[in-house]
């Protein structure tokens, strides 16, 4: 059975609906009931700083708490949707931090972080300003998907601003309405 989580980078203030989400929750409406959908809001939790200890202890212990929870969403999930803003022609940091963790997760032993994760779908749904600007962000996650060996599929982009300015691009709210339906 397919698992969709979906990971919104956005730092909008609790309670307030950023672009990105009002299109990822389009693109999840048409997804069939059975589906499963865990959605998390990446600024809400403690995840902590990154350390590199690739080449001091080179490996890491087993995450704890928030940084837990999100190991054991991804390993759960089938499908991994990043509702990711363009911040800086860039990934938002809450997101980044977690992308950091794969680096921890990849080394915890007998974790098979990678192993896992291949084959998983990798979906982003982003908004900001101009499209073609945000094509390095889009890049940086589908070589993440690479390195992974995971499935990358074609990205859904929005013109974004203030909160619903999405719901005047009538493109991307007619590729939302399709972008799952194959999954
Ligand atoms: C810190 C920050 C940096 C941003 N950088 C860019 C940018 O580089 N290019 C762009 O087109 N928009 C940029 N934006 C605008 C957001 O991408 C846009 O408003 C987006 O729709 C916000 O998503 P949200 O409503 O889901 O939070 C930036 C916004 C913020 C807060």
């Amino acid at each position: 059975m397919s698992h969709f989580l979906f990971l919104n980078a956005s730092t909008r203030e609790p309670g307030h609906i950023g672009n990105t989400e009002t299109l990822a929750r389009r693109a999840a409406a048409v997804l069939p009931t059975e589906t499963k959908q865990t959605w998390c809001k990446l600024a809400d939790l403690e995840l902590p700083p990154f350390v590199d200890l690739r080449h001091t202890a080179g490996t890491y212990p087993m995450p704890m708490a928030d940084a837990k929870d999100m190991l054991d969403a991804t390993l759960a999930a089938t499908d991994l949707v990043f509702v990711s803003p363009v911040y800086w022609f860039s990934i938002p940091s809450p997101l980044k931090t977690y992308l950091d963790h794969w680096s921890a997760w990849l080394r915890v032993p007998g974790l098979d972080f990678k192993e896992k994760m291949a084959g998983k779908r990798l979906w982003v749904i982003a908004t900001s300003g101009n499209r073609d600007k945000a094509q390095p962000m889009l890049d940086s996650y589908r070589l993440c998907a690479e390195f992974l060996g995971m499935e990358w599929q074609q990205p859904l982009w929005g013109k974004g601003g203030a909160p619903d300015a999405v719901l005047s691009d009538e493109a991307a709210l007619a590729q939302a309405s399709t972008l799952f339906r194959s999954a």
